[in-house]
């Protein structure tokens, strides 16, 4: 069954835009990103749109929906009532390029900035054993499919640009996370995670897990227990000790 959904659309550019009214078919099974490709192909051809896969896997399709972050390819058309008008907009932590696309290059910037797994110096390629359950513990966090909606309903950027180069975000303090707790690396994630990358600046929202399309229990299993091995780290008496004796 085809009708006609009531579509408003931002459009406009870094130099600023607003909502458009449209009227748009909709046909039974379709999703928000098969309407606005319509949109597309009937009557915006100039109307800007990312995505790639149309599966839920590469990431690109993420804008708000109605004001919650989605990714536009798996949300469905029959969540919303015919008669209902379907508000598309960008994400808004992220500086718009036109219409629904934004500069995600925030997040590569963040990437960056983690030093890559640093195995043992005295084990070598081939040498590394870990354990089945230290495999699967990490195994969760490489579902992510690097979409950043959890970084753009992270309320500490999100309401916050000036906390931008101080908080690396929830994907990124779940990737340090996901070295810590890898048995095999010997770099310090947990000064970083604090010091350079804000895990403080956290307060356990779980925002960023309610909106994860892989549902990936990022505060529960990332970002908590980072918090306290940071904290463990900070009170535990040897460490502490360690830490004077080093800054005389
Ligand atoms: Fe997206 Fe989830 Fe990865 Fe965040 S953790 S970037 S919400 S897949
Ligand atoms: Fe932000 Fe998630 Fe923490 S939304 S405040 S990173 S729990
Ligand atoms: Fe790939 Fe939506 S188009 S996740």
């Amino acid at each position: 069954m085809s009708y006609q959904a009531k579509f408003r659309v931002w459009r406009g550019d870094a130099d600023g835009g607003e909502l458009k009214d449209y009227e748009v078919e909709v046909n039974e099974g379709e999703v928000v990103l098969d309407v606005i490709h319509r949109l597309q192909a009937t009557q915006t051809p100039d109307m800007a749109v990312r995505w790639n896969c149309k599966a839920g896997k590469c990431g690109s399709c993420s804008a708000e929906i109605n004001g919650m972050p989605k990714l536009m390819c798996m949300c469905r058309m029959n969540t919303f009532e015919e008669g209902e008008t379907v508000t598309v907009t960008p994400m808004r932590t992220f500086p718009v390029i036109k219409d629904l696309v934004t500069d995600v290059s925030f997040n590569y910037q963040k990437a960056r900035e983690i030093p890559a797994f640093k195995p043992p110096a005295d084990v070598k390629p081939g040498e590394y054993r870990m354990q089945q359950v230290d495999v699967e513990r990490s195994q969760e966090f490489r579902k992510c499919i690097e979409c950043f909606l959890c970084q753009d309903t992270c309320h500490v950027i999100r309401d916050h640009e000036e906390n931008k180069e101080a908080f690396s975000g929830p994907r990124f303090l779940m990737r340090i996370a996901e070295l810590d707790m890898h048995p095999l690396d010997a770099a310090d994630r947990q000064h970083a995670a604090q010091e350079q990358h804000g895990l403080g600046y956290c307060n356990i929202t779980k925002c960023c897990t309610e909106v994860c399309p892989e549902h990936i229990k990022i505060t529960d299993n990332a970002l908590i227990p980072m918090k306290e091995r940071v904290a463990d780290r900070k009170y535990d008496p040897i460490v502490w000790l360690g830490n004077k004796i080093r800054r005389r």
